[in-house]
């Protein structure tokens, strides 16, 4: 009986943890709002309204490791013309005159012992919206999901016999 118990006790609290474990994937922060940026540029106009494409700034993500952030003369090539006597739009002149990039806070990132590679992902055929969330609807970018390891491998587990794109579990694929 004892032994049941012990069995019972021991089930009960994987059940429990394998449950936390699945809800800890795709859990939506708390911080909907996002930083506070140097100029107040909003995705929910470009990405949304103007439906610019990710790609256009963001290039690097189909090419490289790293998705770039923009250089303000990528802005200018619109913004010479448009809006041009908007408060913020000034300021975005002011920058490109001086020769200087506005210091983007960051909202993204992983500890350094881990390896992430965007343009493995972008070519396996994944939307930016998969992993960021719905950019196009945000005034203000902010973490969409948690990028904790848990994530990560739920989606490489679904991938393992992906025909043309397999993921893998090896710890050394994502850790230094
Ligand atoms: C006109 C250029 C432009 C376009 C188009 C654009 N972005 Fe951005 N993106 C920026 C700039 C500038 C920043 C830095 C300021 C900020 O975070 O808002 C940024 C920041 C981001 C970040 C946060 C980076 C970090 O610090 O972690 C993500 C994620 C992102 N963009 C994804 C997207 C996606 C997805 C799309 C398409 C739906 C998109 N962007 C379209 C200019 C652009
Ligand atoms: C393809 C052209 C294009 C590019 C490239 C572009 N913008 Fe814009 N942007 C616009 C247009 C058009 C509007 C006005 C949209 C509206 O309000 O309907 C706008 C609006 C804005 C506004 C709001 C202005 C206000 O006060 O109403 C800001 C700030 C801004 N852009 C910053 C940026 C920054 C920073 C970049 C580069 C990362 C950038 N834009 C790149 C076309 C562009
Ligand atoms: C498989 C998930 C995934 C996909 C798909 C993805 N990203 Fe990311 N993105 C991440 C992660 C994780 C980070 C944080 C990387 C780091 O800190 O090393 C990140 C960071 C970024 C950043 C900050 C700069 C950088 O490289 O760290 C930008 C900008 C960005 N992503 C844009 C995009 C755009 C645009 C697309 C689509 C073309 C895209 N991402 C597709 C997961 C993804
Ligand atoms: C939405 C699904 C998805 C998510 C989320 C995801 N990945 Fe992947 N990842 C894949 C797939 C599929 C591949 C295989 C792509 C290929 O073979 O071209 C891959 C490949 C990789 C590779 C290349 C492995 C190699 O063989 O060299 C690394 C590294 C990697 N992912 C790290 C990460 C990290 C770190 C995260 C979390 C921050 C993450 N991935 C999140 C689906 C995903
Ligand atoms: C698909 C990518 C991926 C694979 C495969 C992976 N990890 Fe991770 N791991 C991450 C990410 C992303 C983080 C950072 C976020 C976090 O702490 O959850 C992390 C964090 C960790 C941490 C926590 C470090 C700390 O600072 O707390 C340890 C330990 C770890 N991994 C060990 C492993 C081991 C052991 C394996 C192989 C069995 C493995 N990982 C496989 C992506 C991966």
């Amino acid at each position: 009986m004892k032994k049941l118990i012990a069995a019972v006790l021991v089930l009960t609290s994987l059940i429990a943890a394998t449950v936390a474990f699945t809800q800890s994937f795709n859990v939506q922060l708390g911080d909907t709002k996002g930083p506070v940026q140097p100029i107040n540029y909003s995705h929910k106009i470009h990405a949304g309204k103007l439906k610019m494409k990710c790609l256009y700034c963001h290039y690097g993500a189909a090419k490289s490791q790293w998705a770039n952030i923009p250089a303000v003369s990528t802005c200018m090539g619109c913004h010479k013309i448009a809006m041009t006597d908007k408060p913020e739009i000034i300021k975005l002149t002011g920058y490109y005159d001086r020769g200087e990039q506005p210091k983007w806070v960051k909202v993204h990132y992983l500890p350094d012992h881990v390896k992430f590679n965007h343009k493995r992902h972008v070519q396996a055929g994944y939307q930016c919206q998969e992993c960021h969330g719905p950019i196009q609807e945000m005034d203000r970018v902010y973490q969409y999901n948690s990028l904790k390891m848990g994530w990560c491998i739920s989606c490489h587990r679904k991938n393992l016999d992906n025909p043309t794109h397999p993921a893998t579990m090896d710890c050394l694929a994502c850790h230094h």
